[in-house]
């Protein structure tokens, strides 16, 4: 804690080694570590400032995925942190209870720096009180999942033989930088706090046995209602919370399973998807109650607002609407306090997605039809199935600065990085 009810945080970013496996050590960055970092938790309404120190040899940054906050605060691009040098950045969280996280985005390098090992969750607390598991690492656990390819000396392996058009793709799955997973069960519901922290990969979870769980919040919080299911897609950059309802002395298989968006998918297709992400070893006797509540948070509103602007953007070929990012171009402006209609199509057959710095938004329809439950709720990144049309309205407040653009981008890094990004600042 610091001077006037501020929390300060300090983050170290460093180069190591980091043994995933038998053989040799793997040459990884971290963050307070070798790889991966601390999650960091916050209560809405506090101030919280960080120094970011830069312990590696190159410059790099660290962007606040899914946070409100001025754009001089977003680590994005313009918030380059040289070798050797610390960032202090410092806001007020304001926004519901969500589990954001936190990477570097450093135009042309965002998906080597994080492929490295540069990330970590932001986990944000508030005063709703709904009865969800929430004692850390025992009952609410944090999974930050992710693909690596490892060389014959067991170096991370860019480019893999698969990259491609999506990026890398690795054939090893590891769970908060663990290969081959397990988790001790105590308790009969346990909520997990889902990250695709990989750079390209596209998972479709479930479980071994196909029981049914319930996903309760999206990226920018609670959803209004659990919605109960067997399978759940999250692209790169995408979180999601479930609840997971388990039986005494059971084991159980958290896996990714093939696409079923058929060609949609492009790439993905000639891949063998089937992965074993985590094993869940429930104990003999398990604690706490077996239900999850029916009401959870508030559903997002903006579907009567009034619209001050809508706008296209169509992603092919590297490129959002014909055009590369470039650091120098602004592409456009928008109203603080105005509601827009962002809509954003897939108009090659790769995979895409799509992420807005500083918002959360709400997904109005999909070519027309009102979303799936998994896109009822708060979303700041969201899977372009494509050639599907996307209506996505967001509302854009505080934080006016127009020499700071903020960025949306494809959050395959290999995309962002070759330039399907694009720059806005509200004024
Ligand atoms: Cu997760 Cu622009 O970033
Ligand atoms: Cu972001
Ligand atoms: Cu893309």
């Amino acid at each position: 804690s610091g001077a006037s009810g501020t929390r300060v945080f300090t983050l170290g970013l460093q180069a190591g080694e980091t043994r995933f496996k038998g053989g040799p050590a793997t040459r990884t960055w971290g963050v307070n570590g070798t790889y991966l970092g601390p999650t960091i938790r916050v209560r809405r309404g506090e101030q919280v400032e960080f120094a970011v120190h830069n312990g590696l040899d190159q410059a790099t940054s660290l962007h606040w995925h899914g946070m409100h906050l001025p754009a001089a605060m977003d680590g994005g691009p313009h918030q380059l942190v040289p070798a050797g040098g610390t960032w202090r950045p410092r806001w007020t969280v304001d926004q519901p209870a969500a589990t954001l996280w936190y990477h570097p985005h450093v135009h042309g390098a965002t998906g080597d720096h994080m492929y490295r090992g540069l990330t970590g969750l932001f986990v944000v607390d508030d005063d709703v009180a709904v009865r969800l598991p929430s004692e850390y690492g025992v009952d609410d656990v944090p999974m930050i999942v992710q693909d690596r390819a490892f060389d014959g000396d067991n170096q991370f392996e860019q480019p893999v033989p698969l990259a491609g058009s999506l990026g890398v793709i690795g054939d090893e799955i590891l769970v908060n930088g663990t290969i081959g997973p397990y988790f001790d069960v105590t308790t009969r519901l346990v909520r997990l706090r889902l990250l695709n922290g990989s750079n390209a990969r596209l998972y479709h979870f479930g479980f071994s046995d196909d029981r049914r769980f319930s996903l309760v919040a999206t990226d920018g919080g609670l959803l209004a209602e659990p919605w109960e299911t067997d399978r759940l897609y999250l692209s790169p950059g995408e979180r999601a919370e479930v609840v997971v309802a388990f039986e005494p002395g059971e084991r159980v298989e958290l896996r990714s399973y093939p696409s079923d968006h058929g060609g949609t998918l492009g790439r993905l297709d000639g891949f063998d998807d089937r992965l074993d992400i985590c094993q869940f070893r429930a104990a003999n006797a398990l604690s706490g109650d077996a239900e999850v509540p029916g009401v959870l948070g508030a559903a997002p509103h903006l579907a009567g607002e009034p619209i001050a602007e809508t706008r296209s953007f169509a992603l092919a070929s590297d490129q959002i609407n014909g055009r590369s990012m470039a650091m120098d171009r602004i592409d456009f402006g928008v109203r603080e306090g105005t509601v827009e209609v962002w809509e954003v199509v897939n108009d090659n057959g790769y995979l895409h997605n799509f992420h807005v710095h500083d918002v959360q938004f709400q997904v109005l329809t999909v070519d027309g039809e009102p979303p799936e439950p998994p896109l009822r709720g708060w979303k700041d990144t969201v899977l372009l199935v494509q050639g599907k049309r996307y209506r996505l309205a967001m509302r854009f407040r505080d934080h006016t600065d127009p020499n700071t653009p903020y960025m949306y981008h494809c959050h395959l890094l290999q995309h962002e990085d070759e330039g399907m990004m694009g720059q806005f600042v509200v004024l």
